[in-house]
C-alpha cells in the first residue's frame, strides 16, 4: 500500500465564472473564490481544482487561453490569483489548475504570429495544411463543436486544424519547441507554488493524420475521428517527455481528463510505475442514461466502475466524479429531481464517492442543483450548441427540435450561477449574471440547507467526514455485493480485519438487496443512512435509499 497525500484527499471543483461574483458586474471572480474558502473548508475539502481562469477571448469560457500567465481581466488580476493561493494553503488546502495545452486561442500571440506568414518560424507551431485540389478542407474530419475541424486561411491559403471550435487552434506537439515552451510555462505555475494541474483533453494532443478521410455517417457532413485523434500510438512518448521534464520534479498531483481510455490500457496512462499522471478522468460511466422513458442503467453503471475499480487496484489510482462543468446535473438525469430529489442525489452520491479513489464534487452538486429548465433554443451559451444551431440555420433546418436533443444533457446546465442564499439572484450577484440563475433557487440553495440537518449539504458533509475519519475507505479493497441486482448498487470494501458495506439503491422502486448469510450489522453499525429512521430491510430497501455499515 503506496501512502499519498492525494489519495487521501476529497476534491472540488470551482468553475469561476458560475460560482461567486465579488464586484456585482454578473460575473464570477477570483475575489469571488476567496470570499467562499471557508463555506469550502467547511465542507471538508482538500483540493480544489480551479476551471481556467487565464486571459482568454471567452469563445469556450476560458478553455481557449490566450496568455498562459496572465489573469483573465473578468475574473481579477494575478495579485487577486496570488491571494487566493495564499489563502487555499493557509487553511490546509491545496490548488490543482486546468492545464490546456491540446490548443491555445486562436488570440494567443503564437498563433497570431503562425498565422501571419507561411515562413513565420512559429508556423509549424500549429498544424497548417494544403487545401485538397477542389479547394476543399484537407480531410472530413468533424470538430467535438460540430463542423469542420479545419478553418480556412485566405491570406496564407492554408487551413489550420481545430479539433474544438475554430478559435482553438490545435498546437502541433510533435514540434519540439512547442512542447518545451509548454514544459516552461507548467514549470512557472509550480515554482509559484500551485499543487498540481487538471491536464484537459490531453488525450486528443496526437492526430494520425495518415488516416485522411472517414466513412460519413448517413445525414451528416462530416466524420467523426475520435478513432484518430485519441489515445493514439506514440502519445505515451510526449507524456513521459512531460513527466521527466516537468511533473516528476515537484510534489504535485495530476488528473488528466482522458476520453477514450479503457481499463486495459490505463496502466501507462496512471499506472504507479508506469503512469504519467495520478489518476484519470475517464468517461465510459457517462452515457448511461437516457432522456426518454428508459431508467438510468444500473447494471452497466457497476459493470464500468467496477471494471476500473478492479483492473486498477494495486496498479493505479481512479479519480471518482459525476459531475463537472460538461456533464448535466445528475440529480436530474440519473436521479428523480421531482419525487426523491434529496433521497436520489444522496444514494447516487454515497456509491460513486466511498469507492477506491479520489472524489471530486463539482460546484453546486453538494447541495443537489438541477437540470436549467430550458424553454428555447437561444438560451444556449455553450459554443458546441451555438455551432450546431448556426449549422442546421444555415441549412434551413428546424432549429427548435435541437432544444429537445439538448435540454437534457447540455453543458449548460451545469454551468448556471452557484445558488448562495434566496435572495435575487441567488446571492451569486447583485446583478443579472452572464447566465440565467436556475428559478428552483428559493427551495435549493446554500443557506437553507445549512440550518436544515437533514440536507442534502449536511449528508455530503457527514459524508465526507467518514470517508476521511476511516482508512478502509481510502486504502481498503472494493469488491461488489449481489452484482447482478438491476435496483441495487452494493460494495464491500476490506481493510486488514475491517469491512465496510456501502448500499445504495438507484432507482424509484423498492429493491431486495441479496447479502451473503456473514454479512450481520445491527442498527448501531450504520454510519449514514438517507432515510431519517434508520431502519434498514435489506428484503424492502426504499427508493434511492443508501446506506453505509460495518459488518
Ligand atoms: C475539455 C473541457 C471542456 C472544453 C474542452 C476544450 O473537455 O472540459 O470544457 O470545452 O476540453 O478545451
Ligand atoms: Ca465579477
Amino acid at each position: 500500500m503506496n501512502k499519498k497525500w492525494w489519495k487521501e484527499a476529497v476534491a472540488y471543483q470551482v468553475y469561476p465564472r458560475s460560482f461567486n461574483d465579488s464586484n456585482n458586474d454578473g460575473i464570477g471572480d477570483l475575489q469571488g473564490v476567496i470570499e467562499k474558502l471557508d463555506y469550502i473548508e467547511a465542507l471538508g475539502i482538500d483540493i480544489i481544482w480551479l476551471s481556467p481562469m487565464y486571459q482568454s477571448p471567452n469563445d469556450d469560457n476560458g478553455y481557449d487561453i490566450s496568455d498562459y500567465q496572465a489573469i483573465m481581466s473578468e475574473f481579477g488580476t494575478m495579485d487577486d490569483f496570488d491571494q487566493l493561493l495564499e489563502g487555499i494553503h493557509q487553511r490546509g488546502m491545496k490548488l490543482i489548475l486546468d492545464l490546456v495545452v491540446n490548443h491555445t486561442s486562436d488570440e494567443h500571440p503564437w498563433f497570431i504570429e503562425s498565422k501571419s506568414n507561411k515562413n513565420n518560424p512559429k508556423r509549424d507551431w500549429y498544424i497548417w495544411q494544403d487545401p485538397k485540389e477542389d479547394g476543399s478542407e484537407p480531410n472530413n474530419w468533424e470538430s467535438i463543436f460540430n463542423g469542420s475541424t479545419w478553418e480556412y486561411d485566405a491570406q496564407t491559403e492554408q487551413y489550420y486544424f481545430h479539433l474544438f471550435s475554430k478559435k482553438q487552434p490545435d498546437l502541433n506537439w510533435s514540434n519540439p519547441d512547442v512542447r518545451e515552451a509548454i514544459y516552461k510555462m507548467m514549470n512557472w505555475w509550480f515554482e509559484k507554488g500551485i499543487d498540481g494541474f487538471r491536464v484537459d483533453a490531453i488525450t486528443h494532443i496526437k492526430k494520425t493524420f495518415e488516416a485522411g478521410d472517414l466513412p460519413v455517417p448517413e445525414g451528416k457532413t462530416y466524420a467523426p475521428a475520435f478513432d484518430v485523434d485519441m489515445n493514439q500510438p506514440g502519445i505515451q512518448t510526449w507524456l513521459q517527455e512531460m513527466k521527466d521534464k516537468s511533473l516528476s520534479k515537484y510534489d504535485i498531483m495530476t488528473v488528466g481528463e482522458a476520453n477514450g481510455v479503457t481499463p486495459n490500457n490505463a496502466e501507462a496512462w496512471v499506472g504507479d510505475e508506469k503512469g504519467k499522471f495520478n489518476m484519470i478522468f475517464q468517461f465510459e460511466h457517462l452515457g448511461l442514461w437516457n432522456t426518454g422513458d428508459v431508467q438510468f442503467d444500473v447494471r452497466a453503471y457497476k459493470a464500468v466502475l467496477n471494471a476500473w475499480q478492479n483492473n486498477l487496484d494495486d496498479i493505479g489510482w481512479n479519480a471518482l466524479f459525476i459531475e463537472n462543468h460538461d456533464q448535466p446535473r445528475r440529480v436530474s438525469t440519473w436521479g428523480d429531481d421531482k419525487n426523491f430529489w434529496y433521497e436520489s442525489a444522496t444514494s447516487h452520491a454515497l456509491v460513486y464517492f466511498l469507492q477506491k479513489g479520489t472524489p471530486f464534487i463539482y460546484q453546486g452538486q453538494e447541495i443537489g442543483m438541477t437540470n436549467y429548465p430550458f424553454k428555447n433554443i437561444e438560451t444556449f451559451n455553450d459554443v458546441a450548441v451555438v455551432n450546431e444551431y448556426n449549422i442546421v440555420k444555415d441549412q434551413h433546418g428546424d432549429v427548435n427540435a435541437l432544444l429537445e436533443k439538448h435540454k437534457m444533457e447540455n453543458r449548460d446546465n451545469s454551468r448556471t450561477p452557484m445558488q448562495w442564499d434566496d435572495s435575487s439572484f441567488a446571492g451569486f450577484s447583485k446583478h443579472e449574471p452572464w447566465f440565467p440563475v436556475n428559478p428552483n433557487y428559493r427551495k435549493i440553495n446554500v443557506a437553507a440547507q445549512q440550518q436544515n440537518p437533514n440536507s442534502i449539504l449536511n449528508f455530503y458533509k457527514s459524508m465526507i467526514q467518514v470517508k476521511k475519519t476511516h482508512d478502509i475507505l481510502t486504502y481498503g479493497s472494493f469488491t461488489l455485493v449481489d452484482e447482478e441486482n438491476e435496483r441495487v448498487f452494493a460494495y464491500l470494501r476490506e481493510f486488514n480485519d475491517e469491512r465496510m458495506l456501502i448500499v445504495g439503491n438507484l432507482t424509484d422502486q423498492t429493491a431486495t438487496l441479496n447479502l451473503p448469510e456473514t454479512f450481520i450489522f445491527s442498527s448501531n453499525c450504520v454510519l449514514l443512512h438517507n432515510y431519517n429512521d434508520r431502519i434498514i430491510h435489506v428484503n424492502e430497501l426504499r427508493p434511492y435509499e443508501a446506506f453505509i455499515v460495518t459488518l
